[in-house]
């Protein structure tokens, strides 16, 4: 894929076929004008001559860098996560659609139009891109690769040697009911950004390009993020109505995020260097049932009060919890590190509501993703802890699964996702 419109001028300018990129049909939609590469130095210049931050700007989240984005990175405000089968057997396909992913990827979330564009093509040929989100600012995109268990299966690409130690498969908890359709597989993208238009497209044209090589295997969408990166921000809530996310490794803190997230070399495998480890869990929450239950057992149940999202026997958010001041089947005492031996995660869940189930039930919950530097000393740990104790255990359920290797980031322009795994 050859960039066609990067600079200061492209805003202006055509692209070098001929044809406006997204980004410079951004530029003529009105005030928020996104100039330039300048953009991905994390604040966008606009027409006014000031610059804001990324944060209010929908601007676009660098790239390249020596860990993905996506993970320590603010959270935008919606998701589409998908999980792919690879279909080929072919490993050099299989290569060269993880290049060719990168190239498009290293565009979308810049505001480019993959390849190039949407229009002005030839007209017998379908054009690179679909077209939706044209017009549509960078919106804070981030897309995040990780590969499943199994992609490292013997006969398969010649990978199992390569598996890391970390990437287990999840032990089947008590009170699981996992649908197979929404577990598993060998590669998933997660697109995070503020416009839902953007995060859509941006899966549909990775699905488009990997056409013969993989296909999806099951997809979500989330809203209303359930967590925060960004500690200062306002703590969003959950569909229980409580503030989630108030005690979250920040994104900022880096030697949290070296303890507890990102893979140091010393664990190896070297090309899991600087990744890290994702849990997807589709969990089901009874809105129904809970919505009928007392607020003081709602309270009870977390451990942390619903206005102020105080601990249990505290006045503010940020005070320091007292575990012994909740039930011992309080969610926050149980899922605390000084519960599971000092274990910490990077949460980064979203809500979700697929319409309803056919019993006039709310078909919602929360699609919980978390990172860690290893699952067998955090989600695992933790999760055995609260499948059996936990009092919310009666308004929830996990419907679905996946765990993945997430490797480090892409560093410029000749580095693509996977390289590490794949060469030598
Ligand atoms: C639908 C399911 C869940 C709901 C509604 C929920 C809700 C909450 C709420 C309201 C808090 C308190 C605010 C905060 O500090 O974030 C919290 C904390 C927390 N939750 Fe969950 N949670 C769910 C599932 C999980 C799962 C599956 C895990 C991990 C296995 C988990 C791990 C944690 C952790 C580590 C904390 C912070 C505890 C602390 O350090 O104080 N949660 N959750």
């Amino acid at each position: 894929m050859t960039d066609t419109s990067d600079g200061p001028a492209d805003a202006a300018a055509p692209s070098r076929a001929g044809r406006p990129s997204r980004r410079s049909v951004i530029g003529w939609g009105g005030a928020g004008l996104v100039l330039g590469a300048g953009a991905a130095g994390g604040t966008a210049m606009t027409l006014a001559g000031g610059s804001e931050p990324a944060e209010e700007a929908g601007a676009a989240v660098p790239f390249h860098g020596e860990h993905q984005a996506g993970i320590a990175t603010a959270v935008p405000d919606r998701l589409h996560f998908a999980a792919f089968d690879v279909t080929t057997r072919d490993r050099a396909a299989l290569v060269q659609l993880l290049k060719d992913w990168t190239a498009a990827a290293a565009r979308m979330t810049q505001g480019h139009a993959v390849g190039d564009g949407a229009f002005g093509g030839l007209p017998e040929a379908p054009p690179d891109d679909t077209g939706e989100a044209l017009g549509l600012k960078p919106s804070r995109l981030t897309l995040t690769v990780g590969f499943g268990p199994s992609l490292f299966a013997a006969g398969r690409f010649g990978l199992e040697r390569r598996r890391p130690g970390a990437l287990v498969e999840l032990p089947k908890f008590p009170g699981d009911n996992l649908d197979a359709a929404r577990s598993g597989g060998d590669l998933c993208v997660q697109a995070c950004a503020d416009d839902p238009q953007v995060a859509v497209h941006a899966i549909r044209n990775l699905a488009r390009i990997g056409f013969g090589r993989v296909a999806v295997r099951w997809s979500q969408l989330g809203f209303g993020k359930t967590s925060s990166t960004t500690p200062d921000a306002q703590t969003p809530r959950n569909l229980f109505g409580f503030k989630d996310g108030t005690s979250n490794v920040s994104g900022a803190d880096r030697a949290m995020l070296e303890r507890h997230v990102w893979v140091p070399p010393a664990d190896g495998p070297a090309w899991m260097a600087e990744g890290s480890y994702l849990v997807a869990r589709r969990i089901r929450m009874h809105i129904e049932t809970w919505d009928r239950t007392s607020l003081r057992e709602q309270e009870d149940v977390i451990g942390r009060d619903k206005g102020e999202g105080a601990p249990a026997g505290k006045a503010r958010e940020h005070d320091a919890p007292f575990l012994k001041a909740m039930l011992p089947t309080a969610h926050v005492r149980l899922s605390h590190p000084d519960s599971n031996g000092g274990a910490r995660m990077l949460r980064r869940g979203y809500s979700f509501t697929d319409g309803t189930d056919g019993l006039g039930r709310l078909d919602a919950g929360l699609f919980f993703l978390a990172y860690q530097r290893d699952v067998r000393d955090a989600f695992i740990p933790v999760q055995r802890n609260l499948a059996r104790n936990d009092a919310l255990n009666e308004y929830i359920q996990h419907v679905g699964s996946a765990v993945f290797a997430i490797p480090p980031g892409v560093l410029d322009e000749d580095d693509w996702w996977g390289r590490g795994l794949f060469s030598s």
